[in-house]
């Protein structure tokens, strides 16, 4: 039998493409037959919409680092409560723009915040559902900001915060190959779409044949 991919995240540094990628993917599972929810975090049902308010707004998000780990964890834990597990309960395929990594990568490599403090939480947050496969799209951090027309708190820190973070998950991808395919995300839509949908054959093959 197949082994079946129902469970993707997209992650990379900002202005890399995720969300319309995220899309371009649905699009193309769809065509299969997939019954595809997409969704994102932070930000995936209504407590996580106002958590990311919080998170991403203007100057009155005076939000310390600890706060903002702990708002990223609550987001995630309702966004696979009561979003990504009851569609995958329902035999459908999920699509997820950033999910756990990005909170190593921001929170762990990007702050500083100890690794494994990050990692536990994660776990407690997921509660033992991770990918199938993650899409890591990889951009110059420099490039992927100046591609960005709004700017979120987030996107408002130095560039060493944002190299950084780009470091951190090139890290995640090198200790994760079985989960995660680096995309170069440099190129027109249609070509890293086409990178993508190769990076998601082959994952299906290796996974059928091993
Ligand atoms: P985006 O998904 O629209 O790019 O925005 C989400 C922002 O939140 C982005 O700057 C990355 C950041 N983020 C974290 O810092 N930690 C997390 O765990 C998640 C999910 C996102």
């Amino acid at each position: 039998m197949a082994y079946p991919i129902r469970f993707i995240t997209f992650e990379g540094p900002e202005g890399a493409g995720k969300s319309t990628q995220c899309a371009r993917l649905a699009e193309w599972l769809r065509a299969r037959g997939d019954d595809v929810l997409t969704t994102r975090q932070p930000g995936g049902d209504p407590v996580g919409k106002r958590l990311r308010e919080i998170l991403l707004g203007g100057a009155d998000g005076d939000v310390t680092d600890r706060a903002e780990l702990l708002m990223m964890m609550a987001d995630r834990s309702q966004s696979v409560a009561k979003i990504i597990r009851p569609h995958l309960a329902k035999g459908g395929t999920v699509l997820c723009d950033r999910y756990a990594d990005s909170s190593l990568a921001y929170q762990g490599y990007g702050r500083g915040i100890d690794l494994e403090f990050v990692s536990t939480l994660n776990e407690f947050a997921v509660e033992g559902l991770w990918p199938d496969l993650t899409l890591l799209l990889d951009i110059d951090p420099a490039e992927g900001l100046a591609r960005q027309m709004a700017r979120t708190r987030m996107e408002e820190e130095a560039i060493d915060f944002h190299r950084r973070v780009h470091a951190g998950f090139l890290a995640i991808a090198r200790q994760n190959p079985d989960r995660v395919a680096v995309i170069d995300a440099d190129g027109s839509l249609e070509e890293v779409a086409e990178r993508i949908r190769i990076a998601y054959e082959a994952h299906h093959r290796n996974h059928a044949s091993a």
